[in-house]
């Protein structure tokens, strides 16, 4: 089953914070101070953390990888330094990175050159001006003004690639007049993870793991379609929406996430 690869949601296990170099106790007693802050941290009432997990990497070496809290409430399982959490729309930075990647081998594309001359005469929106002049300055920038989510064009579960996907584009409206105002668009994202595929001539997916993923040493970073095909869910955190320490939570089921971009 290929259903929904265009929607990509990431999973990774590690957040990266990179410390300043100091000398060796320095560093652990930084470390010990990290640690004790991130406890308090997760006894927080008014803003309550389910589970989190976090890495320290110094020059190149993990020096440090725990994880505190629970990845799920119901079942009391810790969240620990292998867990996997969904990225949510932190993907976005992985496809900007993947296009600046992409475009610094290109002589003939820039931030600031229209789609459609990338993607093509069949590439469209319902406006002729919006066609000519949208660039991925405008999507990556979130100020097309165009819709930002239609249940008639895309659905949960739908089996579409990023192709078509960038064909429905033509369907959605615009809301906002063109580069008047900053509008919150996943799917455009979706779209611009489509211009790097057809820049690079691989797919998206693969794109990420040549240049990012991989380079990083991020190898257990996987994307939700595959991820839900392996099915190994067995260290995965819970997303919650809502998370009242002395009541009830509402959990978000993580098919959900093959929408977000
Ligand atoms: C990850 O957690 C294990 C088990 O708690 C621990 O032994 C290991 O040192 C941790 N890894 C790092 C890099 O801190
Ligand atoms: C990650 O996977 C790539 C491709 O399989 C491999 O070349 C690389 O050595 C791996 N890196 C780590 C840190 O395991
Ligand atoms: C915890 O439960 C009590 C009793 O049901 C309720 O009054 C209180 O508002 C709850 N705390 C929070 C943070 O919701």
């Amino acid at each position: 089953m290929m259903a929904n690869r265009q929607l990509v949601f990431l999973f990774s296990s590690m957040l990266l914070v990179v410390l300043s170099p100091t000398v060796t106790a320095a560093l652990e007693q930084d470390l010990a101070d990290l640690d004790s802050f991130i406890q308090s941290l997760m006894t927080c009432e008014s803003k309550p953390i389910v589970g989190l997990a976090i890495s320290v990497v110094k020059n190149g070496d993990v020096v440090f990888s725990k994880g505190y809290g629970k990845r799920d409430l119901n079942q009391g399982l810790p969240v620990d330094n292998k867990s996997i959490f969904g990225l949510g729309s932190i993907s976005k930075s992985f496809t900007a990175t993947l296009l600046a990647s992409v475009l610094a081998e290109r002589d003939d594309v820039t931030w600031d050159t229209p789609l459609v001359d990338i993607l093509g005469r069949d590439f469209r929106f319902q406006d002729e001006y919006l066609t000519k002049k949208t660039t991925l300055r405008d999507v990556l920038a979130h100020r097309t003004g165009l819709q930002t989510f239609s249940l008639q064009l895309l659905q949960y579960g739908m089996d579409i690639d990023r192709a078509e996907f960038a064909r429905r584009v033509r369907h959605f409206s615009e809301v906002h007049p063109f580069r008047s105002v900053f509008s919150y668009n996943n799917f455009l994202y979706t779209l611009a993870g489509h211009v790097a595929e057809r820049l690079a001539g691989k797919p998206f997916e693969q794109l990420l793991r040549e240049r990012i993923l991989f380079p990083l040493g991020m190898n257990a970073t996987t994307f939700l379609a595959d991820a839900l095909e392996e099915g190994d869910f067995s260290n995965f955190a819970q997303c919650y929406l809502t998370y009242n320490k002395n009541g009830s939570s509402l959990t978000l089921d993580r098919e959900a996430f093959r929408f977000v971009v």
